[in-house]
């Protein structure tokens, strides 16, 4: 992608190289345009030898005026998306009104590309009510803003006006530019592992990094899906700006927060790792060590197969399958997709649990055949996602 970045004299431009650097990292090419406070605040000569682009300066009338004198029309028609990263207070104003009194606002108003927008401010400044009509007038201009979070700024002050995480304004980005082919759709998905309590301190539980549940929620996301995760034992870390999150630590709650939730979902995503069995009477006190344990265990509730009861026309259902024995993968995922109404089934692989890399058997009801797919797990939520769209908009 071709960014131009409009740095504005927020202090939250210190974190703009962090932005660039991970920007470049992901093979996209960025070209840095700064407001009068954006320069002051901006060491210029980083920002050109982090993006090998010179850096444009708030001026329209430039020196260089000779060599590209529309450069306000025409550096927007190569680019992809405006980030206007951060946004001050007063830029939000002068963007509401429709000025274009520097080379950024004009570029912008000249502009046909997405503009997304990462406010930062103190704030006091945030909860302005002038601040607050000028982020409804530039969301009615079809501009996306990347909502600030709660957190201490820069000068001590607590509250909401902190600029948004790195990874979610590259998220932000990224969307901006992907076709929306899921707007408007609802996308649920469990991830990581359930823990099942022996006594208060002690759980029985499953293996689950959480990683491919994460990479399908952001695959999902960036094609405009809204995507709520019901969150179990996991190492990932997921972004509460973008997904709604509940915690289900135990297949119970899971199951409460599926039996709540998946009505009102188009898209589910089995991805948890589920207890099959949790103790059948949990002690009440921490059992004392030493001496010897016998547990008894009770069978959950199985999730999927429950919901495939009640499951509509119109609902979408991706479920994994676990085998240790290669030989019986296959005959399971077509079991687990009759009984479990699966409309796609990954067979799962035990090497694959913790790795950022896997191997996974995708089928799914229209298939002929099990196609093996490997790589990133976020290139196999890319597939997944690829088939789930081609399916579910037949
Ligand atoms: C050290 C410093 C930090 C500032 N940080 C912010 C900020 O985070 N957000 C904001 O809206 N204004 C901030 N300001 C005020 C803006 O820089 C000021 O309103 C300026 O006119 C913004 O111009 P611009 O929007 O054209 O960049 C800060 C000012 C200073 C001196």
């Amino acid at each position: 992608m071709n960014i131009v970045l409009g740095i504005t004299g927020s202090i939250g431009a210190i974190k703009v190289p962090e932005l660039i650097r991970a920007l470049r990292k992901r093979g996209h090419c960025v070209q840095c345009m700064v407001t009068s406070g954006g320069k002051a605040l901006s060491c210029v000569p980083a920002l050109e030898a982090l993006t090998g682009n010179k850096v444009w300066g708030p001026e329209i009338f430039s020196s260089s005026l000779a060599e590209n004198p529309y450069a306000h029309l025409t550096l927007s028609q190569t680019t992809d998306v405006i980030g206007i990263i951060p946004a001050t207070a007063n830029t939000l104003a002068r963007l509401a009104l429709g000025m274009a009194d520097d080379l950024l606002l004009t570029t912008v108003l000249g502009a046909s590309c997405p503009i997304v927008i990462a406010p930062a401010m103190n704030p006091k400044m945030w909860n302005h009510p002038a601040t607050d009509h000028h982020l409804q007038k530039i969301q009615e201009y079809g501009y996306t803003i990347i909502p600030p979070v709660y957190g201490t700024v820069a000068c001590g002050d607590e509250g909401m006006g902190k600029m948004a995480e790195i990874s979610d304004i590259i998220a932000f980005l990224e969307r901006s530019a992907t076709p929306q082919n899921f707007l408007g759709k609802k996308v649920l998905i469990s991830f990581g592992g359930t823990q099942e309590k022996i006594d208060p301190v002690r759980f029985i539980g499953n293996g689950s990094s959480g990683k491919m549940g994460k990479a399908l929620a952001e695959s999902f996301w960036k094609r405009g899906a809204e995507v709520t995760l019901c969150e179990g034992i996991h190492q990932v870390s997921v972004s509460d700006t973008r997904f709604t999150i509940v915690k289900t630590p135990s297949a119970e709650s899971l199951l409460k927060a599926f039996q709540e939730k998946a009505p009102v979902s188009d898209i589910v995503v089995f991805a948890s790792a589920v207890a099959d069995f949790t103790p059948s009477v949990p002690a009440q006190q921490k059992i004392k060590s030493g001496g010897h344990l016998d547990l008894t265990f009770s069978p959950t509730v199985d999730i999927a197969k429950k919901l495939a009861e009640t499951k509509m026309d119109h609902q979408f259902f991706i479920g994994f399958s676990l085998e240790t024995e290669n030989a019986i993968l296959q005959t399971e995922m077509m079991r687990k997709a009759q009984q479990k109404k699966f409309d796609i089934v990954l067979g799962n692989n035990v090497k694959n649990l913790g790795e950022d890399t896997a191997e996974y058997v995708l089928w799914d009801t229209h298939s002929t055949h099990f196609e093996e797919i490997a790589g990133a797990k976020e290139e196999i939520a890319e597939k997944v996602v690829n088939r789930t769209e081609t399916l579910y908009f037949l």
